[in-house]
């Protein structure tokens, strides 16, 4: 079993992960989700108020959008520890057993990819969820005996990419379930600003705004798109990310204005010119495009989907009027082109 501890009280200079430096650590340092901020910030006050465990949060949305980051904070602002795992991590009922037996008064403990739990390990975490009890069945056959222990108040914080994905048991034992959305231009802009001044590069306000365009909404990938042109910026520029020198290192790394690399085009691409911009459905597309179609849905779609260049439809995926546009296809050279 693949597990971290952490504390949350911990100072930026223990992060095993250089990423780490550059994570909010309390909300005001957390740019954007302000919705969730807000409503968050009140249950954490009103639990700590009554000496309360907080109760159970699900996080869903894509990747890269600070989930994780998200049950930091919120252990840090209990004043508590969080212990950090994952679904696929957990194999056995026992592996739990000893997670939540450790815990301490009030702890978090976070599950990434909590749909990715096996169904025993599962069937566990209903009535820990529920009573704070761990029922352990002793021996086995027509003589097994269950033993409830009594395990202290704890708060699972779940994330995973779609909430649909989990069992329904499951999600209707988290008292708060929130969705975080895509950032805006804005936000991830000013995101960049705040890692530029941690990783101690200078970015001008076009140079941030061009890095911001081609982030995908999501900060993971403005960190890491701000590290590679830091590096270009070192080398090839006076160490300064100005508007030029961010769009040449876009270029680099092969990516367009909105951050579309190889396989977005090459999804919008094969959809357009074999499926005729289809419907069609999604095990064919990712085949056609040798990506997996689980990849290709939680990945690659709801990017194109939100910048409306692909349409779910009851029939499979399509290619809408904008991503012909997009990719410079004239319309008279599909003549079946779809107004969606
Ligand atoms: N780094 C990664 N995500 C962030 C966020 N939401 N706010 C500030 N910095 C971040």
């Amino acid at each position: 079993m693949q597990e971290r501890i952490v504390s949350a009280k911990r100072q930026p200079e223990d992060d095993p992960q250089v990423e780490l430096g550059l994570r909010p650590r309390i909300f005001n340092e957390y740019i954007g989700q302000e919705k969730i901020k807000e409503k968050l910030a009140i249950y954490i006050t009103a639990a700590r108020e009554r000496k309360e465990a907080l109760d159970h949060v699900l996080l869903y949305g894509p990747p890269g959008l600070g989930k994780t980051t998200l049950a930091h904070i919120i252990a840090g602002e209990l004043g508590v520890s969080i212990r950090v795992t994952s679904g696929p991590a957990i194999e056995r009922p026992g592996d739990l057993a000893a997670i939540l037996t450790n815990l301490g008064r009030g702890d978090v403990l976070f599950i990434d990819e909590i749909h990715r739990l096996n169904r025993s390990v599962e069937e566990i975490l209903y009535p820990a969820m529920e009573d704070f009890a761990l029922d352990i069945i002793i021996g086995k056959g027509p003589g097994a005996r269950s033993l409830r222990l009594e395990l202290p108040a704890f708060t699972l914080i779940g994330a995973t990419v779609r909430a649909g994905m989990l069992t329904s048991p499951l999600r209707d034992r988290f008292g708060v379930v929130d969705r975080l959305d895509y950032y805006s231009p804005a936000e991830l802009e000013a995101i960049i600003v705040r890692s530029a001044s941690i990783l101690n590069v200078a970015v001008e306000a076009e140079g941030a705004r061009a890095v911001a365009a081609a982030s995908r909404g999501t900060p993971r990938v403005a960190n890491r798109l701000l590290k590679r042109v830091r590096d270009y910026a070192q080398v090839k520029a006076d160490n300064i990310i100005s508007e030029a020198v961010a769009l040449e290192a876009l270029q680099m790394l092969q990516l367009d204005r909105l951050g579309l690399d190889e396989i977005d085009r090459r999804l919008l691409l094969v959809l357009i010119e074999k499926f005729e911009g289809g419907p069609v459905g999604l095990e064919t597309l990712a085949a056609a495009i040798s990506e997996e179609p689980e990849t290709l849905e939680d990945v690659y779609e709801p990017y194109l989907m939100k910048l409306g260049f692909l349409k779910r439809t009851p029939r499979g995926r399509a290619a809408t009027r904008e991503a012909y546009a997009y990719l410079g296809l004239a319309a008279k050279e599909y003549p079946q082109l779809k107004l969606w």
